[in-house]
Order: structure tokens, then C-alpha cells, then sequence
């Protein structure tokens, strides 16, 4: 578990020590959550007054995580509706959170990679000509469509940005591409890898997910997860029956398919997959079930983001379920390969490899392309120098803005 101050010790600092400048943290979903916990940590280490804000885009994904990442919220917006709307998911993330910021006056809000939390909370801090720090800045698929609306969220929040923390250098590269002022653009690594080195040094696993590891030893285990929107519909549904089919016709061969929540998913995930032999679909896991599960995968095959950083950590193959990846470092290291479009060629990928599975024997821990555990206090450092020395933003009553 991630070391904090407490609130109660928070009270007792406050009394002690000058706070520093205010900072509010905004999540909504798993990944934010998960990426932006060691950043939360290491701002009250340092003393940082932070508010930490949860739009709760996400309900029941979001709630294991936040008593596992040990992280308390100031401010819950409460906006997730079932089957909800990009548009609609905006508007009261940007409509709530602005009474927060009105009151609250903080100094920098810090929102991370690509979600409508994200693009919100952006726009939301720049109409109140608040300066916005980006965690994970600078992933580009080069299709506005894929992944979508990501690809257009995060490109929209560099355009508002004061501050870019970039994962890796080829991110760095792409902001700077697009003109973003390289004073402003630092490459941190990605926090995620700090999370997963906490998460890892004391594993909680449930007994639940214990046996299932243990009944389903000595065979091949395929650990699935998919949930991207521009995959709803014909394109789900058929890569999930090429690996419903795969899987049925090898015996040594199990499938544990940890289902989102989001009925576009869950629905034809249940028609397909359910109730066929040796496939376990399962509720959405917490952190720690979720990294013992990819530990003892044999394959991964997923359409996620944050599973595409952490394989090269655990040493997984990963074959991406997407036409594109704006995650290339995982490809380049040798982990992960990129099924690209159509059913036909999941099923080729699927059956080479099961039939010569050299790439599979041959994938390693190394080091991770993404990060090396200590991004937060990267991030956190460039957060104190620049609080500290100089106003980011000149406000538009000064004639410029950002
Ligand atoms: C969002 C992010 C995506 C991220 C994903 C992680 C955007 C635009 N996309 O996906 O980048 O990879 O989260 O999971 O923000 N639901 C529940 N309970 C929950 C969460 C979701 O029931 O705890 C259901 C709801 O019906 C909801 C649907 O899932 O409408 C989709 O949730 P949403 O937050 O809209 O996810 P995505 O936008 O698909
Ligand atoms: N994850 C988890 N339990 C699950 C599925 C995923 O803990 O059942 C973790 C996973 O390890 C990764 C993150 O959630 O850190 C990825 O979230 P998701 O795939 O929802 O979003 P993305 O990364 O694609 O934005």
C-alpha cells in the first residue's frame, strides 16, 4: 500500500508547517485513479495542499480502487449514469467542478491522459484561467477515430496545458510536433509504473481468484479485457467468438475475462462467452487480483492502455486488440504486437502463436519503456519549481494568456 498523510496528520502539519500551494487532482475513471494515486501521495509527502476531486465517471469500477490506492476524496461529483453520454458525462463534470474551483481557488489543477474527466477538467480550470498540469501528455494514435474520443480528448487538453508531463521521449516529440513550448514539456515517466511496483511488493490476492489460479494450473491461461468504443458492435462481437472458438477447441487451453461494466460490452460478452467450458468471465477485479491474474497468464489479449505499459513490467506478451496503438514502446520492446482490423486476423495471430509459440516463450521482464517507479516525484519536483518561481499563466487581463 501507498504511504500518505493521513488527514488527521494533515491537520496537525497544516498547524506546523506552512502549506505550500493548493492543488487539486481531478479523476474519474480505473486508469486515473490508478495513475494518479502515487502523484497524490508524493504532493502530501512534499506538503502540497491537495483536493482531490473524483468526477466518479466511473461507480463500481472506481470504488475497490480507492480504499486500495489508499486515497480519501475532498470532493466526490457523483455524475455516472448508466449507459451515459460523452456530452452528458461533460457538462456536470465542467458544471460541477466549477463551483469547487470558484471556491476553492486552487493553483494548479492536475488531470491525466484522455478521458471526458479529463477533457473537462481542462477546459473547466482554463475558463477560469486556472493553469492545467497533464499526466500522461503526448499520446497520439494519428487517428482522431481511434481511440475514440480520446485521441481528440488529448490533444485538446495539450492545447490548454501549462504544464506536460510526457511518459517517454517519442511523447515529448509529438507535443513538440504541435508546436506545444518545449519549456513545458517534461519527460517523467509514467506513474502507472510506480503503482504497479507499490501494488506488487504486497500482492492482496482474494481466495476467490487464488483458486482459480490453482484449478486452472498446468493450462494455458488467456487473460482478456476489452472495453473501447470504437470496437462496440460487429467488431466485438466476432473477436469475441474467434477466441470463444479457440478456446473451445484446445482443452489445455482457459480463458479468464474480467468484464467491464458497460452494457455494450457486458451484454454481448455474456451472449458469446457465457457458459462454455473452460472460460471464466468475471466480475471487473480489483488491483491486486487483476496483476496476480496477468501474472499467470500465458497470453494477454487487450484493447486497454494501462495494460499495454504494465506487460513489459510483468514480462507478458500482449497482443493488442486495436488498429492502432499510441503506446509504440510497448511494440518496440518486443512485448506486444498489434492484431490490427478484422476477426481473421485475431484468429491467425491466435493459432500461430499457440502452434510455434517462440514470441511467447521469448517475452521477458524488461525494462519498462513507460517508467521506472519514480514518476511521481518527477512530476512532483517540476510542480514545486514552477509553483514556486513564477506564475504560470499571465491572465487574459494582462493581456496574454498561457
Ligand atoms: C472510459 C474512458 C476510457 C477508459 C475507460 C476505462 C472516456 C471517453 N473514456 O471509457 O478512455 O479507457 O473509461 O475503463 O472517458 N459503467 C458502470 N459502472 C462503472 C463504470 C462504467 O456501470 O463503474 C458503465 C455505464 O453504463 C457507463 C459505461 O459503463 O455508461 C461506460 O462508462 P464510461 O465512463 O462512459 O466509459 P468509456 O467512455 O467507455
Ligand atoms: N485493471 C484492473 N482490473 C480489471 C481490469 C483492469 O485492475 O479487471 C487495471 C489494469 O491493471 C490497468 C487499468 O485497470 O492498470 C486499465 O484500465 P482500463 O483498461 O479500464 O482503462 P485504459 O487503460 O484502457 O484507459
Amino acid at each position: 500500500m501507498f504511504d500518505t498523510v493521513t488527514p488527521g496528520t494533515r491537520t496537525k502539519l497544516r498547524s506546523a508547517v506552512d502549506w505550500r500551494m493548493k492543488v487539486l487532482v481531478l479523476f474519474g475513471t480505473r486508469p486515473e485513479a490508478i495513475k494518479l494515486a502515487p502523484v497524490i501521495h508524493e504532493l502530501r509527502k512534499k506538503f502540497f495542499q491537495t483536493i482531490v476531486v473524483s468526477s466518479s465517471q466511473h461507480k463500481q469500477l472506481l470504488a475497490p480502487f480507492l480504499a486500495s490506492l489508499n486515497i480519501d476524496i475532498d470532493f466526490d461529483l457523483g455524475v455516472m449514469r448508466r449507459n451515459q453520454t460523452l456530452n452528458g458525462v461533460c457538462s456536470k463534470v465542467m458544471a460541477k467542478l466549477d463551483s469547487i474551483l470558484a471556491s476553492e481557488q486552487p493553483d494548479l489543477i492536475l488531470v491525466q491522459g484522455d478521458t471526458t474527466t479529463t477533457l473537462a477538467g481542462a477546459l473547466a480550470g482554463f475558463n477560469r484561467q486556472i493553469p492545467v498540469g497533464h499526466v500522461e501528455a503526448g499520446l497520439r494514435s494519428g487517428n482522431l477515430l481511434s481511440p475514440y474520443p480520446e485521441e481528440m480528448n488529448r490533444r485538446l487538453v495539450s492545447q490548454i496545458a501549462s504544464l506536460h508531463f510526457a511518459a517517454t521521449q517519442k511523447n515529448r516529440r509529438n507535443l513538440l510536433a504541435e508546436d506545444v513550448p518545449s519549456e513545458k514539456v517534461f519527460v517523467t515517466g509514467n506513474p502507472v509504473v510506480d503503482a504497479l511496483k507499490h501494488m506488487l511488493k504486497n500482492l492482496k490476492v482474494s481466495p476467490q481468484i487464488n483458486e482459480l489460479i490453482k484449478a486452472t494450473e498446468g493450462r494455458k491461461r488467456i487473460l482478456l479485457t476489452t472495453h473501447r468504443r470504437e470496437s462496440f458492435g460487429p467488431a466485438l462481437a466476432s473477436n469475441l467468438m474467434v477466441i470463444g472458438d479457440f478456446v473451445e477447441k484446445r482443452k489445455n487451453v482457459c480463458l479468464f475475462f474480467p468484464v467491464h461494466p458497460n452494457p455494450n460490452v457486458k451484454n454481448i460478452a455474456k451472449k458469446i462467452l457465457g457458459k462454455r467450458e473452460r472460460i471464466h468471465l468475471l466480475d471487473p477485479l480489483d488491483y491486486s487480483d487483476f496483476l496476480a491474474i496477468m501474472k499467470s497468464a500465458w497470453l494477454i489479449l487487450s484493447d486497454s492502455g494501462g495494460v499495454q505499459e504494465e506487460a513489459p513490467s510483468l514480462g507478458k506478451p500482449l497482443l493488442i486488440l486495436r488498429e492502432n496503438t499510441e503506446r509504440p514502446e510497448a511494440i518496440r520492446s518486443g512485448v506486444a504486437k498489434l492484431v490490427g482490423p478484422g476477426p481473421g486476423s485475431l484468429k491467425q495471430f491466435l493459432e500461430e502463436n499457440y502452434a510455434v509459440d517462440t514470441w511467447i516463450k521469448s517475452v521477458k521482464e524488461i525494462g519498462n519503456p513507460f517508467g521506472d517507479g519514480k514518476s511521481a516525484v518527477r512530476i512532483v519536483r517540476i510542480i514545486e519549481e514552477k509553483l514556486a518561481t513564477k506564475p504560470m499563466i499571465a491572465r487574459a487581463d494582462q493581456g496574454t494568456l498561457f
